[in-house]
């Protein structure tokens, strides 16, 4: 049976999957408070899914700029590291591999998310429409629009690399297997790669290969501190428009930037469909094919997969393996029911963001 593929070992970067399972980056907003730190209870959630071939972390940001939710992890304090540790420490207990997924938001964040309530950083002055989440000063927490950013002078790039570098050796110190660098999803790496949202003038803007220095630059200070290509990947979200991102060509900013990538030997690349973001995604899987062709290297196919449409694209050689985000909310034995054709638990929208054990650590298993 093709659906068997999914359970099959894999060989990713430096780790050995026992299958093809991916948990998928999700934001939950439940760090603990100040200081955006995980606890016991985000160690017990991760813990709970460590089934997953591999998990990557929820979007995890590197520096106190690059928050733009109430309640994310960050992985710039002590606090945080020590946090971590716990969270990794309790997913290899139960024989789980744990990713962090490094974030930096750029524009999509407020002056209430910011250190000194400064304007957001992005590649240009241009205000997205979108909403970040935030909390006023009397303690009420609401969506918001975002607020115009501020743009980054070429001098302050390299300081935001380096947000990166120390993000990766806070996470292998915290006893992470690797990191995955988030440029996708209209989130600063990705707004520098879109041509809406990057109108520089200097290195970073304009030509594709400009619009694309900025996450090689940050992936080769992440590949060297990691000290191996194989604990790094990368993720994309070709097309998406979630958080205003609109790239004029796709097809050659991708291409372009996965031609980059071959020689940098990662160990995998998640290219990702934010369908629940909404739009509808026309000529996606066309595009996806066309960049599959490219790129030789490993990929995790991402997008509101069902056990039957992960096990075609993995028999078809469309992917080499698929993360699953909602599965993987509500079954945090996702494998065992993938395993058994076991039905789903259904997803509790109003239970994703925020909050504490309901809807996080109480989904049942089976038996
Ligand atoms: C979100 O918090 O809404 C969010 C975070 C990271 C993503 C996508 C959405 O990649």
């Amino acid at each position: 049976m093709s659906q068997n593929l999914l359970l099959k070992p894999i060989q990713v970067g430096s780790l050995e999957l026992p299958n093809r399972i991916i948990m998928a980056p999700l934001t939950r907003q439940r760090a603990l408070q100040p200081g955006n730190v995980p606890g016991p209870m985000n160690a017990e959630y991760y813990a709970q899914r460590a089934n997953a071939g591999l998990i990557i972390s929820e979007a995890t940001q590197v520096c106190p700029e690059g928050q733009g939710y109430a309640w994310t992890p960050g992985i710039h304090s002590d606090e945080q590291v020590e946090g971590w540790t716990g969270v990794t420490a309790k997913v290899h207990d139960a024989g789980g591999r744990i990713f962090m997924q490094l974030w930096h938001v750029g524009r999509i964040s407020h002056p209430l998310l910011q250190p000194n309530g400064a304007d957001p950083v992005a590649p240009s002055a241009i205000q997205a429409q979108a909403d970040c989440f935030v909390v006023d000063p009397d303690g009420t927490p609401h969506k918001e629009r975002t607020a115009m950013p501020r743009a980054l002078e070429t001098s302050e790039i390299a300081g935001v690399i380096e947000s990166y570098r120390s993000g990766t050796a806070n996470a292998m110190e915290a006893g992470f297997d690797g990191v995955e660098v988030h440029a996708a999803n209209g989130y600063l790496l990705d707004q520098f790669l879109c041509s809406n949202s990057n109108q520089r003038t200097d290195n970073y803007g304009g030509s594709l290969e400009n619009r694309a220095r900025l996450v090689l630059e940050v992936l080769d200070a992440v590949i060297a501190e990691a000290g191996n290509s194989g604990r790094v990947g990368l993720r994309l979200s070709p097309m998406g428009t979630f958080n205003d991102v609109d790239d004029a060509n796709p097809l050659e900013t991708f291409s372009y930037l996965l031609e980059q990538l071959k020689s940098r030997k990662l160990a995998y690349v998640h290219v990702n469909k934010p369908d629940w973001a909404g739009g509808t995604y026309e000529g996606f899987d066309e595009l996806y094919q066309q960049l599959r062709k490219v790129y030789p290297g490993t990929i995790i196919h991402c997008g509101g997969h069902t056990p039957e449409s992960a096990a075609r694209t993995l028999a078809d050689g469309d992917a080499d393996l698929i993360a699953f985000g909602r599965g993987y909310i509500a079954n945090p034995d996702l494998v065992a029911r993938i395993a058994s054709g076991a039905e789903w638990n259904k997803l509790d929208a109003s239970t994703l963001y925020g909050g504490g054990a309901k809807g996080y650590t109480d989904y049942p298993t089976l038996g």
